[in-house]
């Protein structure tokens, strides 16, 4: 075998190769920003709810963040910003005051979305969520509040 075209032609499939990786790593990074479908959570973890509350019942509550912060980051982190740290499309959501009548404006907003004139600035969440789900994100919202 010729030695000079066997190195060609491994070296173009190297090269080949190391192309489809960074096209497939390119087009998923695409699909991870692009994707409108909501994830549903997994909240088995948490105390379940008697009843409907305008009040977060799992302020605090380490396993509510930790679930809250991989919530915000599958549905939320595409607009309001990875950390939720805005990068301007969406408001920051570090600034929403802490207390218990953002809570109920919280709740409401993710259930009803933003959705305007027939434009869906923001999806409603309301069959996808358990409620439990939302303090879950309130609760690692909360936990990264910030003033300014
Ligand atoms: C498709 C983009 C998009 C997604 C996904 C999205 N939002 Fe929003 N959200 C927005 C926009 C845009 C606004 C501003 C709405 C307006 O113009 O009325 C907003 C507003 C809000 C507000 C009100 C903020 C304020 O300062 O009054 C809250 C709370 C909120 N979003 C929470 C969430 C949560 C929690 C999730 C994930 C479960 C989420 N959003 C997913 C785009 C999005």
């Amino acid at each position: 075998m010729n030695l000079t075209r066997f190195n060609l032609a491994a070296a173009a499939s190297i090269a080949g190769f190391v192309g489809v990786l960074s096209l497939s790593f390119v087009s998923s990074e695409a699909r991870a920003h692009g994707d409108v479908t909501p994830q549903a959570v997994d909240v088995s973890k948490l105390p379940p709810l008697k009843e409907s509350t305008n009040k977060n019942p799992y302020v605090g509550n380490a396993d509510a963040i930790k679930i809250g912060a991989s919530a915000y980051g599958q549905n939320c982190a595409r607009c309001h910003g990875l950390g939720a740290v805005s990068g301007g499309i969406a408001p920051d959501l570090r600034l929403l005051p802490t207390d218990a009548a953002t809570d109920e404006y919280f709740k409401g907003k993710v259930q009803s979305g933003a959705i305007r004139n027939g434009v869906t600035y923001m999806p409603s969440f309301k069959d996808v969520f358990k409620e439990e789900a939302i303090w879950a994100i309130r609760s690692f919202i909360v936990s990264v509040h910030t003033e300014d």
